[in-house]
């Protein structure tokens, strides 16, 4: 948590002499001011409360007004005026939202999630925030579970690129900064395997599946000097997180060496409880401060359980003491000691908050994915006179705004209906929602088909309500809600008699399994949920203003029964072989999903050739570098983004079929070539072992570099690592 100054060290010594044990428990809790997204207000407490010291964190507490009013009673009213932790989930943004993470992460650029990050601290921290529960780290291969939106999708590695950005982004250069807030690794650790997809319920994997797959983004936020971890809601193989003392103490604590704060998740201290493991409040209590949790989020149960486990010898006052002096610490760090009012102290200008917005519609527009374009429908002429404009998301502004929305109001997000408006000043927008998103009266069908008569162009926006991803939100079928697929059908069958094109846009949480709209839409786009600048967002793809460039960052399923389903999957003794029914195949499914990892095109083509990998035997203490040659063969500029994956062609443990090891991006002119380098340090291709200790195996390995992880687009090369 980086060191002290004496004076710092003295101060907390001094105040945890002084503190009463109900003033140390009252750092250990955090109780919720409002209700916000994320659920019912459990316990309630009054001003009172922090007053006496006996609550001295706080979550889901908006405005700078009543942030400064609830510092204020805490430093001037309390006896020994310790200021309070203000906390909120600024997870892609505050007043002014971005994509959330998983659209986020399809731009491939860490340089942007950077960015965001850093805008959602600036205008949280003008709120008054200092800490912000994000960014969540759960690597998901299952797009049944809502929460698969919030975090990096699929790949490891992709979460450990993601956990280094979005830290630097939140916590800026300096925790103390007036614009800087604390960030919060969440959820540790393997919530995004819960069993079936099915929203908090039981986790079980190897430690191996722990150590290559879960764990690593983790490892690389507590690297990055994340200033909190959030255990999660679930169990692992029987032991709820909370009170997970191996995977907290031995192995986040010591292995890791992470010595921030732990901050348990929303009442689930007491859910350990539920779970099975404590009797009441005073075990569970015993069990998260025994793991090593430092904040009880709203439970109460330390407030009102570690008194009497205390009485009891469940735990000893140096384990509360050492949890106090961490919440000490990073109260010190936020600056808050110093000047408890500094975040939400100046207004930020118009101008700040347009540029803003400026950039949540670039980031938009980046993040979506044009899945398929196979007669160039897109982009749509400039020249359209009438266009219609279709499905209960194309004038849905609340929605535009995912599942996270801290501050932001619905009213202040630009729909697809006004950004289509703005785009296309000349035409007539002909709209209708037809159907509701999940509702099952198809009354409007027939009046929106009939729209298609008069236009020359069906823009057809479907998927999901903002609240059909994120938190207690799975699905078990992960498809077009409602009536839309009938909405859908009936205006392609009408849009092929006029032989007028249909652009589907879908907003989602998730890839959906829409293969039935993937062959029939002219062009597919995953939307996702594009952010406040939504409609504007999309107008800039539509209208050809941006060429895509956005990349899904998951594997889309042609059905559930594939699910789980991922690039980094391992092989089979007996490989899928069509000719052979004895293979790792299905019978009635394709083993390939409907768009791979990395799957997305633009308004331009490239082509890759010669690759390059120097040099061709390495040691462990090299860095090979590889290059490829891109040439952009349309007629617009563009950008081509180019994953380089290797594959260990045998080991002691039977190795993934595809590792991904970087990214890399050029932007090209029409027609123009030029030559992308990425680089890989040999040390970067130790695997774990039989044993799960790291190792770097002599050999061969296929390096792979292309535009996605469908095998048929990597140019292969060669490396032998002499160790
Ligand atoms: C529950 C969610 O699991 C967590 O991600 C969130 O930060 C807390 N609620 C606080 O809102």
């Amino acid at each position: 948590m980086g060191t002290l100054k004496p004076q710092e060290a003295r101060r907390i010594d001094a105040l945890l002499g002084r503190m009463s044990l109900a003033e140390k428990l009252g750092q250990l809790t955090m109780m919720a001011a409002t209700h916000t997204v994320t659920g019912p207000v459990i316990t309630g407490h009054s001003t009172d409360d922090i007053r006496s010291g006996r609550i001295g964190n706080l979550l889901n507490l908006i405005g700078a007004g009543a942030a400064r009013e609830m510092q204020r009673v805490a430093v001037e009213e309390s006896r020994l005026g310790v200021p309070l932790l203000i906390a909120l989930d600024v997870i892609h943004g505050h007043r002014t939202l971005f994509p959330p993470p998983l659209a986020e992460v399809a731009l491939f650029d860490p340089e942007a999630w950077r960015l965001t990050a850093r805008e959602a601290a600036r205008e949280a921290a003008a709120d008054g925030i200092a800490m912000t529960f994000a960014p969540m780290l759960d690597v998901s291969r299952d797009p049944r579970w809502g929460r698969i939106v919030e975090g990096p999708g699929e790949s490891a590695w992709v979460g450990r690129r993601l956990a280094e950005a979005k830290v630097r982004g939140f916590q800026g250069n300096d925790l103390a900064a007036a614009d800087s807030i604390a960030a919060v690794a969440k959820h540790f650790c393997g919530y995004g395997a819960v069993t079936a997809g099915r929203e908090y319920a039981s986790v079980d994997f190897s430690e191996r599946a722990l150590r290559e797959v879960y764990l690593p983004p983790f490892a690389a936020a507590v690297n990055a000097g994340v200033a909190a971890v959030m255990p999660a809601f679930t169990d692992l193989a029987g032991i709820p997180m909370t009170a997970h003392a191996g995977l907290l103490r031995r192995l986040l604590r010591l292995e890791l060496g992470f010595d921030g704060v732990l901050v348990s998740d929303y009442n689930a201290v007491a859910e350990l409880i539920r779970h099975g493991v404590a009797a009441d409040l005073i075990e569970a209590a015993a069990l998260a401060l025994r793991a090593g949790v430092d904040i009880d989020m709203v439970s109460g149960a330390y407030l009102h359980g570690l008194p009497a486990a205390l009485e009891r010898g469940l735990v000893s006052l140096a384990e509360i003491d050492e949890s106090v002096r961490r919440v000490l610490i990073l109260k010190t760090r936020l600056g808050l000691f110093e000047d408890p009012y500094r975040r939400g102290a100046a207004l930020e200008s118009a101008a700040t908050l347009a540029e803003r917005r400026r950039l949540a519609r670039e980031i938009g527009a980046r993040s979506i994915v044009l899945l398929t374009n196979p007669v160039e429908a897109l982009p749509l002429s400039g020249s359209l006179r009438r266009l219609a404009l279709l499905g209960p998301l194309a004038d849905a502004p609340g929605e535009m705004r995912g599942p996270w929305w801290s501050a932001a109001q619905p009213d202040t997000q630009v729909s697809v209906l006004a950004g289509l408006r703005a785009a296309w000043p000349q035409a007539r927008i002909l709209h209708a929602p037809g159907v509701e998103i999940a509702g099952e009266d198809g009354s409007g069908i027939a009046a929106a088909v009939e729209l298609c008569e008069a236009a020359e162009a069906v823009v057809l926006c479907l998927g999901e309500a903002a609240t059909m991803s994120g938190e207690a939100a799975s699905r078990a079928h992960p498809e077009l809600p409602g009536r839309q697929r009938e909405l859908a059908e009936a205006v392609l069958q009408r849009a092929r008699a006029r032989n007028i094109p249909v652009v589907a846009a879908l907003f989602s949480g998730r890839p959906l399994i829409v293969p039935w709209l993937a062959s029939q839409a002219s062009a597919l786009l995953a939307a996702w949920f594009p952010g406040c600048e939504a409609g504007h967002a999309l107008a800039d793809i539509l209208t050809g203003r941006a060429s895509p460039s956005a990349r899904t960052p998951i594997s889309w399923p042609r059905a559930v029964g594939q699910i789980p389903l991922y690039f980094g999957q391992r092989g089979s003794g007996r490989p899928a072989d069509p000719a052979n029914s004895y293979s790792s195949r299905y019978i009635d499914e394709s083993n390939e999903p409907l768009f791979a990892f990395g799957h997305g095109l633009s308004y331009t083509r490239f082509s890759i050739t010669n690759l390059r990998v120097r040099p061709e035997s390495a040691a462990a203490s090299a860095t090979v570098e590889i290059d490829v040659d891109v040439q952009n063969e349309g007629s617009r500029r563009g950008e081509e983004t180019l994953f380089l994956f290797v594959r260990r062609l045998q080991g002691r443990v039977a190795p993934p079929l595809l590792e991904l090891h970087g990214i890399g991006k050029i932007a090209l002119e029409p027609g123009a070539r030029g030559t992308l380098r990425l680089h890989l340090p040999v040390a970067e291709l130790r695997s774990l072992g039989p044993d799960l200790e790291p190792v770097l195996e002599p050999g061969e390995l296929e390096i792979l570099v292309g535009p996605s992880a469908d095998r048929a687009s990597l140019l292969a090369g060669r490396l032998t690592l002499v160790v």
